[in-house]
């Protein structure tokens, strides 16, 4: 799950999913690489996954939020710099030793990005500090996974979601589909921009979800289709 860019919905979208599964009986569950902007505990300081807290508290989930992160920073910054702050190198190992648990885990796992689709995890020297160059690319490549993206029905939307999708093949990640969040049934522009947003990827809009949503337009059965 990627987003056009950070604060567009991947977290509220994310948990909406893994709720409609669930819901429907399929063992759907979650999972995020890095989080940065971590709120922290007001007990021990200690940094909460918000994100995955919030998809467990939606969807039903009993599992402990911050065990479906590899990465809790507290820096609000992308979580290249983040990490760097903390002193903390984001390790591919790491995230993909995470991945495979979780996929273990569930049948149906859903993997919620950082930001949008151009988000660096490391940028430093190999060796010196973690992975070297990572980027969210990297992750999305390296655990084998197709996209859908979380993209504003409002304006600005057509240039955001088509710069995403192209952005994606060009590094040969296949786009399965685009979630229109915040979709006003009765704008004209709302449905207009998911009319070009599926002419110009060529990826269908596969929902639409209004503010405030708690249950998706979209059957479990057609759903999962979406997952590998
Ligand atoms: N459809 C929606 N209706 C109401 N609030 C929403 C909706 N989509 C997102 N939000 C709210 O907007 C904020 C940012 O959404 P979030 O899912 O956290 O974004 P992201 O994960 O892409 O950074 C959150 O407070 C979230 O609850
Ligand atoms: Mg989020």
């Amino acid at each position: 799950m990627t987003g056009t860019g950070t604060d567009v919905g991947k977290t509220y979208v994310s948990a909406m999913l893994v709720k409609k599964l669930r819901e429907a009986g399929f063992d759907a569950g979650y999972y995020k690489p890095a989080l940065s902007g971590a709120e922290v505990s007001p007990e021990n300081g200690a940094p909460l996954g918000g994100d995955s807290a919030r998809v467990c508290a939606v969807s039903g989930l009993q599992d402990a939020p911050n065990s479906l992160v590899s990465y809790l920073f507290k820096a609000p910054v992308s979580p290249h710099l983040a990490s760097r702050l903390e002193g903390r190198p984001i390790l591919l190992e790491k995230l993909e030793a995470d991945f495979a648990l979780a996929r273990a885990r569930f049948s149906f796992l859903t993997v919620e990005g950082s930001g949008g689709i151009v988000c660096p995890f490391c940028l430093d020297e190999a060796g010196e500090n973690g992975s070297g160059r990572l980027l969210l690319e990297d992750v999305i490549t390296a655990f084998g996974l197709d996209l859908l993206i979380v993209a504003d029905s409002g304006l600005g939307t057509i240039n955001a979601a088509a710069l995403t999708a192209e952005y994606a093949r060009l590094r040969g990640i296949t786009v399965k589909g685009i979630i229109f969040n915040r979709y006003e049934p009765d704008n004209f522009m709302h449905s207009d921009n998911a009319a070009v947003v599926e002419m110009l990827t060529g990826a269908p809009v596969i929902a639409r979800i209004p503010a405030g949503a708690t249950d998706l337009d979209l059957d479990a059965d057609r759903l999962v289709e979406f997952y590998a």
